[in-house]
């Protein structure tokens, strides 16, 4: 689980469909939320595991959105 990547956008965030946070990132870029986020992806449909770390992680990204305009 604490697997260590020289680039963290490799770092896979949801196990279960194997998508990273670079994938996730790039989809949110492109104004996908959550919700087509997982429909795309499969991230969230499996054991759910990867729920808060995904939630965390997209509100972190909504944030520096924000302070960044
Ligand atoms: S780790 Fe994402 S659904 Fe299981």
């Amino acid at each position: 689980m604490n697997e260590k990547h020289a680039n963290p956008a490799d770092e896979v965030i949801c196990h279960c469909s194997g998508t990273t946070r670079g994938e996730m990132q790039h989809l949110f870029e492109q104004g996908m939320d959550m919700g087509a986020i997982s429909r795309w992806t499969g991230a969230l449909s499996g054991c759910g595991g990867c729920e808060w770390d995904v939630a965390a992680f997209l509100k972190n990204l909504a944030e520096q959105r924000k302070s960044s305009v």
